[in-house]
């Protein structure tokens, strides 16, 4: 079988994200009647993380045991990688103990340097730059609640992130269009982003107007994990793109909110929306695990439905 890795969501064709979304289904549904499903037996999992993460881990691991495999966590704090062994040794021997390796680390290059010494699949489990998997389950997550993506709008609002650029990358592969509302001095920069500029996004000043008629408002913390010195600046600079009911109510009627967690009530966004009737967050979070049991699936078994 072909060596397939997920280290940015353009690595995936539309047909693939389909047939992963059916595949999430699938195995959602047979989850939720708990009927066992053991197509990893024997199969391990290494996840690799550099940086905090609750949700990641959790439906990582949880994850390939219910597939029947198992997985392993490692740190920067009690590994070699935190002692200064050269990633592409690490990515030599991890690869040649395990089936299917995560990373959570910080910039991309770390894990596309991994990748490309490495046997086995990797997958992005979020860098300074993409967050993948996240995506995956929030656009599974939109397609539950109304149907096809493709040709809505996303209103992003709030800073030019791992999440905001894979938004970016995942519009011009399924075809939508993302409306994004920043700072100034924080603005999506189309390079960095991955982007082959096809024309599916906006840059707004004003926050309201990146809203107006979207069928999905989203946001993430005004400072990620790796940019903690710059806190200050962005809590001063960020202080009028919080997503509040004004911005949901320009929204379309039925538009949803989204936010891929953790999360901070009364800065990038107001407890009401977040809590509200709008809001699909938990369901997000629950799908991390559909989603990424399909694409282990995926990456170590091939496609096994027509
Ligand atoms: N959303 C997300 O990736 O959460 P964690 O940082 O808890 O893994
Ligand atoms: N943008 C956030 C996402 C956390 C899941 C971060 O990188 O810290």
């Amino acid at each position: 079988m072909e060596l397939r890795h997920f280290l940015q969501f353009k690595d995936f064709s539309r047909e693939e994200f389909d047939y992963l979304f059916e595949r999430s289904r699938w195995i959602k549904d047979k989850f939720k009647r708990y009927e066992p499903y053991h197509p990893l037996f024997d199969r391990t999992l290494v996840m690799i993380f550099e940086k905090a993460s609750t949700r990641t881990r959790l439906s990582f691991e949880a994850g390939m045991q219910q597939l029947g495999g198992s997985a392993i966590y490692l740190n920067t704090r009690d590994s070699q990688l935190g002692r200064g062994e050269p990633v592409e040794d690490a990515a030599q021997v991890i690869s040649r103990m395990s089936d299917i390796v995560m990373i959570r680390t910080f910039e991309q290059d770390i894990i596309e340097r991994f990748a490309a010494h490495s046997r086995v699949p990797v997958i992005n489990g979020l860098t300074n730059e993409y967050h993948p998997c996240q995506i995956l389950a929030d656009i599974f997550t939109y397609i539950e609640h109304r149907g096809s993506i493709r040709g809505k709008t996303v209103a992003w609002v709030g800073d030019s992130n791992n999440m905001c650029n894979t938004w970016l990358q995942a519009a011009e592969v399924l075809d939508f269009n993302v409306h994004v509302s920043t700072p100034p001095g924080y603005e999506v920069e189309p390079e960095r982003a991955g982007l082959y500029g096809t024309g599916h996004f906006e840059q707004f000043a004003d926050p309201m107007q990146a809203c107006k008629g979207a069928d999905l408002v989203t946001t993430d913390v005004w400072t990620s994990m790796g940019f903690e010195a710059e806190n200050e600046a962005r809590m001063k600079a960020f202080a009028d793109w919080c997503v509040d009911a004004e911005m949901m109510a320009v929204a379309a009627p039925d538009a949803l909110f989204m936010h891929c967690l953790p999360a901070h009530r009364g800065e990038e966004v107001t407890a009401e929306v977040i809590d509200g009737p709008q809001s699909v967050v938990w369901d997000e979070a629950e799908n991390r695990l559909h989603v990424q049991k399909a694409l282990l699936e995926f990456l170590l078994l091939g496609r096994v439905k027509a």
